[in-house]
């Protein structure tokens, strides 16, 4: 499979699933355009995977909107997210609207301006990182969970409308993976409760798993990488769980 002369947008490359990502496309051959608001870290990644950095907060729609009027892509991987940690009746409403904005309306804005382009072209793929808090609730994570699920309706839709143009949509929803930021929180929660970064990712991180083991970025990557590749043709609307058996229990 080689996806030389396609473009790969991949949002929040600059850390993580989406460096991941970023890097598993271009080895295949795509142009990639690294989306993230850090600058420092997206052009590291672009300059390693022969891309292109794109500095944009998804926060400010009006910026997203000025960034996709100037380009094309083939395939989106919608990854960029982030946490915020609050029971409902104490959630900051403002804190519920930033996540909304970069983890659903984003994604929207991006989708809105680049499916026309895949329609012209008869092509087009996205994957959108989800989570398992896109099919389950979970306490404190109302604007997490209410953006995952949102972006899984985006992504049903996208596949509904994009089918007769050549575009499929699917979500791939992980569990805990193994990123920068899970091995920090790891830290922090060992710090707290006086325990071990292993213990607390086996006992409290893992607990709803059948394997104990954190998934790798690239066992991600490689999935958002099926996905783009002719084998996938027909799998369309889904969600994928990359999840260790969590909603098997
Ligand atoms: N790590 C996990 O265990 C896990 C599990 C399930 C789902 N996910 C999802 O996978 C995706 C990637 O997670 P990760 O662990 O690689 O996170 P990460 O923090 O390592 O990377 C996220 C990237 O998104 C970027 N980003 C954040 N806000 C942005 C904004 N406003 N504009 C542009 N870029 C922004 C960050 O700068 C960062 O580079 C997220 O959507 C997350 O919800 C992660």
């Amino acid at each position: 499979m080689t996806l030389a002369g396609r473009t790969a947008l991949v949002t929040g490359a600059a850390s993580g699933i989406g460096a991941a990502c970023a890097r598993r496309l271009a080895e295949r051959g795509a142009e990639v355009v690294v989306l993230d608001v850090r600058a420092e870290d997206a052009g590291k990644v672009a300059a390693e995977v022969g891309g292109r950095a794109l500095v944009v907060d998804l926060a400010d729609l009006a910026s997203v909107d000025d960034a996709m009027a100037g380009l094309d892509a083939d395939i989106v991987v919608n990854n960029a997210g982030i946490q915020h940690l609050a029971l409902v009746h104490e959630f900051p409403p403002e804190e519920f609207g930033r996540l909304l904005d970069v983890m659903v309306q984003a994604p929207f804005r991006i989708a809105r301006a680049l499916l026309p382009g895949m329609y012209a072209r008869g092509w087009g793929r996205f994957v959108h990182v989800t989570s398992i808090r896109g099919v389950r609730g979970d306490r404190r994570k109302a604007g997490y969970v209410v953006a995952k699920h949102g972006v899984e309706g985006l992504s049903k839709t996208i596949a509904l409308e994009g089918a007769e143009h050549g575009v499929t949509s699917n979500c791939i929803s992980p569990a805990w993976v193994r990123t920068p930021l899970t091995d920090d929180l790891a830290r922090r929660q060992a710090d707290i409760h006086g325990s071990t970064p292993e213990r607390i990712v086996r006992d409290v991180m893992l607990g709803g798993a059948a394997i104990k083991e954190l998934i790798d970025a690239d066992e991600v990557a490689e999935l958002a990488l099926h996905l783009c590749s002719p084998a996938a043709r027909h799998t369309t609307g889904t969600s994928i769980p990359l999840d260790g058996g969590w909603l098997a229990g």
